[in-house]
């Protein structure tokens, strides 16, 4: 045996040595020998070694901005601690232990992805053509418009996007741009706070987490110390919106009265990662006291686990208030709690609060929240809806909208990061329930916010046409064109949010069950028709409507987000698994410290 092994492994190297002698070299046959030419459909390291091929990316170097954020002299520079936390070192497992899906199978899939990356390539070269470096696209002038302070917008938040779609000089073209971006100059006075964060930092930093181009950290740092900036107050506690000038000079900046809770909300993840990425703990330090305002109060509010919708960061006031929501105003407050546990975990006290204040919010939001609704197929699903409450105690306000729909898939993680089964079934439930509101309207897709009526009995319900028109009666808002089951489309509109099909993506990733893929599928092709035009996607004014007037309207997020999840749920299941990523709020995914232990 082992003679005969010699001999072979001998006449293979002779094999080798004549066949590179006569084939011609490398520059003469580049598409036969060199590195594949086109992007592989496979997980995130099989896509990295093409994406990040040293020898296809161009030499890029950053510019400096006009001026050097972290040179300010605070007048009230935030606390240095705490330290970041030692990296996690073990994870329960998140991902369905997925198996190879049959060649049938396997090639719907493929048709699907390849059709949402046509509607992305068109979408960009448009972009491309008649927007670039501007924040935004109208999609049916084809004008270009500034929103975010005019720093590109819409091709800082699609980056991540090109490089998981494997459009390689596309990305490094964007990332060259990106080299120029100014960020000591802005289009606006002041600064937004919450959307720079999540679109501008959040695109760096997943891009840089992807990519690993220098270019990217650099703006990212530039970014995320103008934000830092923003928490030169008195109290050391984030404006809403920073006053571009007065910023620079380090004079304190005034805290606003009262904010939306989402905004002071929606930064840990950013900081973090930006503290992760850079080894300063400063940017960590800085949110990490904000939080701590949210946690020290969390059960002492009209719904204990629950914060109100407004919060005044001026006086560290989030208690005083009587309406409770997971919509808009408040959402990614909630969202970033099991999410920041998942980039910290529970090592230390400043980042075990994350796992507490998950828990307590989603047992609270159970239970006061989440109501299931009177439908004629008696579905078992859930909607979130809204919670007042006034002096007879909690009541539930069977309206919901679209950015609630987010809630799904963060139960589904939340039931994973804490092993709790009923989170997940209720995840399940809730992703359905948006699934069934995309079904039931005529052209396939929810009204941005509608009414529904609850079942007085969760376990029983039964469809009751009388009580559904009693209701229907009361709400000034009802049309004859409503489908059953819905009260009110309170604002018809359809403006390309991602929230549905972000958790059906999460769900199909955690649970391995076909049937979200297939729902994926129905919404995508919806979708995609509803909101076409001649360049681009554009919104639409009536849900309840065929062939419903469009608006010159295209926010960054249809590229950054809503794109992105449908072409996730038909790739393969490595990329982008949520094992080493977490998502932010505008689905930009950082990585995490440490890859999950084997499926048990
Ligand atoms: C800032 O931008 C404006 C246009 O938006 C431009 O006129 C001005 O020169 C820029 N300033 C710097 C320092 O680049
Ligand atoms: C709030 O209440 C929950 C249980 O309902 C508890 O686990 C949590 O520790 C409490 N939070 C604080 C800050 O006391």
């Amino acid at each position: 045996m082992a003679r005969f092994r010699l001999r072979h492994i001998a006449f293979c190297a002779l094999l080798v040595l004549a066949l590179y002698h006569f084939l011609p070299h490398e520059d003469a046959l580049p598409t036969l020998l060199s590195t594949q030419r086109v992007a592989p459909n496979g997980g995130t390291h099989a896509l990295g070694k093409y994406m990040n091929d040293p020898k296809h990316i161009p030499h890029i170097v950053a510019v400096a901005s006009s001026f050097a954020w972290n040179t300010v002299k605070m007048a009230y520079p935030p606390p240095l601690t705490p330290k970041l936390p030692p990296p996690v070192t073990t994870r329960p497992r998140i991902q369905h232990d997925f198996s190879k899906d049959s060649r049938a199978r396997s090639s719907v899939q493929e048709q699907r992805r390849r059709e949402v990356k046509r509607v992305f390539e068109k979408n960009w070269a448009s972009y491309k053509a008649h927007a670039w470096m501007k924040d935004a696209l109208k999609p049916i002038s084809a004008r270009p418009v500034d929103q975010f302070s005019g720093w590109a917008a819409t091709l800082v938040d699609s980056l991540d996007t090109l490089w998981m779609m494997g459009m390689r000089d596309e990305f490094y073209e964007a990332v060259a741009a990106v080299a120029t971006i100014d960020f000591g100059n802005s289009t606006s006075a002041t600064v937004n706070t919450f959307e720079t964060c999540i679109r501008y930092l959040g695109g760096l930093l997943a891009a840089y987490d992807l990519s690993g181009h220098e270019v990217l950290r650099r703006k990212a740092v530039e970014v995320g110390d103008l934000l830092y900036a923003g928490f030169n107050t008195e109290n050391n506690m984030p404006v809403d919106f920073i006053g571009f000038k007065l910023a620079k000079t380090g004079e304190a900046l005034p805290v606003e009265e009262t904010v939306v809770s989402a905004s002071p909300g929606t930064i840990t993840l950013e900081f973090s990662r930006l503290s992760q990425v850079t080894g300063d703990s400063k940017y960590y330090a800085a949110v990490s006291h904000v939080m701590d305002v949210f946690h020290e109060h969390q059960n002492e509010t009209q719904l204990p686990g629950m914060w109100p919708m407004t919060v005044s960061m001026k006086r560290r006031d989030v208690v005083s208030g009587y309406q409770f929501t997971v919509a808009g105003n408040a959402d990614s407050l909630y969202e970033y709690l099991p999410k920041a546990h998942a980039l910290l975990g529970s090592t230390d006290a400043s980042s075990a609060k994350y796992e507490a204040m998950s828990r307590a919010f989603m047992d609270t939001a159970m239970e006061n929240l989440f109501f299931r609704p009177m439908v004629p197929g008696n579905e078992d699903i859930l909607i979130s809806g809204n919670c007042d409450v006034l002096d007879d105690g909690p009541r539930l306000d069977p309206e919901s909208e679209h950015l609630t729909c987010f809630i799904g898939g963060l139960f589904a993680l939340g039931g994973r990061l804490f092993e709790n089964k009923e989170y997940l079934e209720t995840g399940a439930r809730l992703a359905l329930g948006c699934a069934y509101a995309y079904e039931s309207f005529p052209t396939g897709v929810m009204p941005e916010r509608y009414n529904m009526v609850i079942c007085p009995d969760r376990q029983n319900c039964k469809w009751d046409e009388e009580i559904w028109a009693t209701e229907s009666a009361k709400r000034k808002e009802y049309l004859e064109r409503l489908p059953k089951g819905f009260t009110t489309a309170k604002d018809p509109r359809y403006i390309l949010r991602p929230e549905a099909i972000e958790s059906i993506f999460v769900l199909w990733r955690v649970t391995g069950n076909n049937e979200f893929r297939e729902i994926a599928w129905q919404m995508f092709q919806a979708v995609a028709s509803a909101t076409e035009t001649e360049i681009a996607n554009a919104a639409i004014s009536d849900v309840s409507v065929v062939g419903s007037e469009k608006i010159d309207y295209m926010e960054s997020f249809w590229m950054a987000e809503t794109l992105k999840y449908f072409y996730l749920v038909f790739a393969d299941p490595e990329l982008i698994s949520l094992d080493d990523f977490v998502l932010n709020t505008e689905a930009h995914p950082f990585k995490l410290s440490k890859p999950a232990m084997p499926a048990s």
